[in-house]
């Protein structure tokens, strides 16, 4: 989380789930079909119905409990260990680069931005600052709540920002830019996938997100991560493949403009900016 991609942090049987289905699921945004194939289909759309019921649902329950507790020390500035320290500063680089790409194109005063499983403002907070019209939501309410009593300190003047608690794949409107960091390592790649074409439907011009990249490398991490699970260790992290997750921008109309991607000892997260073409 927080880490687009702090690596390992799954059980193992967890691990049979992220590793397996999301690789057929896959299928459904990129396969032929034929009468076998679409029956196969149906199955898994109805089982990725319920893996995505329960994957938010637990998701939910873990940053608005543990998850809370945990991500509000990583995200704040107070003590904290030094995986955690490296997490934090991991998180700050992607945040800062985003920052910065939405600066460089000048007009900010002028845009609407969605920022979607805002977590505690990192991104919104800044970016109100800076003078956009923010709509900032989450699925964890105490998340939201944080968020908002953090930006009621730091800005003069909130009239800019709203929060609200909500699964990013119920918000409406659009929005000149639709932002989504280190949210979609929470779900499978079936699931990444619908919520990426949701928010895509929404932007009307740019989407960004950031995604923990499945690498050979970083796979070796997770696998090697998992051998040691911690008391935190408590939520599924799915790794993500870039060329999977450009193809289902490029079939919502969207191209790839620009890409970062922060590595620090345990945190990798792989930022796409993509325009409609
Ligand atoms: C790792 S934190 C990242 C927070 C924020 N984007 C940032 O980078 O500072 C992940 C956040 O995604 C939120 N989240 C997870 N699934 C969500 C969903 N389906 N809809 C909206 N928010 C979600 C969590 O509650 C959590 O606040």
């Amino acid at each position: 989380m927080g880490r687009g991609g702090s690596v390992g942090r799954i059980t193992d049987s967890q691990q049979l789930t992220a590793n397996t289905f999301p690789r057929s699921h896959s299928d459904i945004y990129y396969g032929n079909a034929g009468i076998v194939r679409k029956t196969v289909l149906i199955f898994i759309s109805k089982l990725g119905f319920m893996t995505t019921t329960n994957d938010k649902k637990v998701v939910k329950e873990y940053f608005n409990a543990t998850g809370f507790d945990r991500w509000r020390r990583i995200y704040g500035e107070g003590e904290v260990n030094k995986v955690q320290e490296d997490i934090r500063i991991g998180h700050q680089q992607t945040i800062d680069t985003v920052i910065e790409w939405v600066k460089q194109d000048g007009n900010l005063a002028d845009i609407s931005i969605c920022d979607a499983g805002c977590g505690v403002g990192s991104l919104s907070i800044p970016l109100a600052q800076a003078g956009a019209k923010v709509n900032a939501s989450d699925i964890s309410e105490k998340m939201v709540a944080e968020a908002g009593e953090k930006a009621k300190e730091v800005l003069e003047d909130a009239s800019n920002i709203t929060f609200s608690v909500q699964d990013l794949e119920t918000i409406g409107g659009k929005y000149h830019t639709v932002i989504c960091l280190d949210v979609l390592i929470h779900y499978p790649l079936s699931e990444a996938g619908q919520m990426i074409s949701h928010l895509a439907s929404l932007a009307e011009s740019r989407l960004i997100i950031s995604f923990a990249p499945k690498t050979f490398w970083l796979s070796i991490l997770k696998k090697i991560g998992e051998l040691f699970p911690g008391p935190s260790k408590t939520t599924r992290a799915y790794q993500h493949s870039e060329a999977d997750i450009i193809k289902i921008l490029e079939g919502m109309g969207f191209s790839i403009k620009r890409t970062g991607m922060t590595s620090t000892r345990f945190y990798y997260s792989r930022i796409l900016e993509a325009t409609r073409s």
